[in-house]
């Protein structure tokens, strides 16, 4: 274990723990970095098939079955921490939604309410607890899951890269505010495959099959570079590739964008255009 190390031996929580990276991130917190980790999400069913999953090493995991699009719920995961049941050192922000790819005015009020409660607003209720009681505790992170369309917004993707870009540039200025005390990445992963995509109404196009990467490859990538200590990480060639096009061309990179999905023909796009 390296002097530097922040991840190994940590009690960590994490949000949507039960599927795609959470669920990658929490095998490979508990069986590679010997952390104890409490996973939250909704499904207790799926967090219990974790629990049996991770077979002797089953004392490690420990769940909460709550919706953290709830700003209530912030307050009993705190209260958890605070009386002592789960003395955490790092909280991870995975938990997050994508409404399908659609021309913004085609979401319903509900959809736009729930992506940016779990997506953004989880995220500040989080700091508003957890800060707290993180700041004045040795080896603490923050981490919290933005994406690629932070670094360069769809079109079709108007709310959840509005929701994104907004975790993103919370981090960076909590990050700088807590230097020292607090670590807080922003992690902006390209396409990774999981079941983000279910909530689209369309199958998966292949183009995105083939530029995404698996959740056990995106969760290796991701804890190598927060236990390095990395300020910001971004993994997948697309992000890199979305990342570099906006920079150089900030209005004609979506432009590019948006003709490659009107020209991929995909169903998963057609809502944009109609
Ligand atoms: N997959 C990608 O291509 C990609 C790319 C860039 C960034 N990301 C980001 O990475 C994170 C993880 O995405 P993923 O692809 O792993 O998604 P996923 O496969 O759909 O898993 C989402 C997880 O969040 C939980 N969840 C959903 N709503 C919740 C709520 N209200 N309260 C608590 N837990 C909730 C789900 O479990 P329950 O249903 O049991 O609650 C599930 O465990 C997200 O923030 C996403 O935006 C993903």
């Amino acid at each position: 274990m390296s002097g530097k190390s922040r991840l190994y031996g940590k009690n960590v929580i994490i949000t949507g723990a039960s599927g795609g990276l959470g669920k990658e991130l929490t095998m490979r917190l508990v069986r590679k970095y010997g952390c104890r980790v409490l996973g939250v999400s909704r499904s207790e069913e799926k967090l219990l098939l974790i629990k049996e999953e991770l077979g002797e090493l089953t004392d490690r995991f420990e769940y909460l079955a709550l919706d953290v699009s709830l700003r209530d719920n912030w307050k009993l995961l705190a209260e958890r921490v605070r009386s002592g049941q789960f003395d955490a050192d790092i909280l991870i922000n995975n938990a997050g939604i994508l409404p399908g790819f659609a021309r913004f005015g085609r979401y319903s009020r509900n959809e736009v309410d729930r992506c940016m409660a779990l997506n953004q607003n989880a995220v500040i209720w989080s700091a508003e607890e957890f800060i707290p009681l993180f700041s004045g505790k040795k080896g603490t992170a923050i981490i919290n899951i933005s994406s690629s369309d932070a670094l360069c917004p769809l079109a079709g993707t108007s709310v959840y890269s509005a929701s994104k870009a907004s975790v993103r540039a919370f981090s960076e200025a909590v990050r700088e505010e807590y230097r020292g005390s607090i670590y807080v990445p922003a992690v902006c992963p390209g396409f990774i495959r999981t079941d983000i995509m279910s909530h689209q109404s369309h199958t998966v196009s292949p183009a995105v099959r083939f530029f995404s990467m698996p959740a056990d490859k995106a969760a290796r990538i991701l804890l190598r570079r927060a236990n390095a200590g990395r300020s910001r990480i971004v993994f997948g060639l697309d992000a890199h590739f979305m990342s570099a096009a906006y920079r150089i061309a900030p209005v004609w990179s979506l432009r590019f964008f948006k003709f490659v999905f009107k020209a991929s023909r995909q169903e998963m796009f057609r809502d944009i255009f109609k």
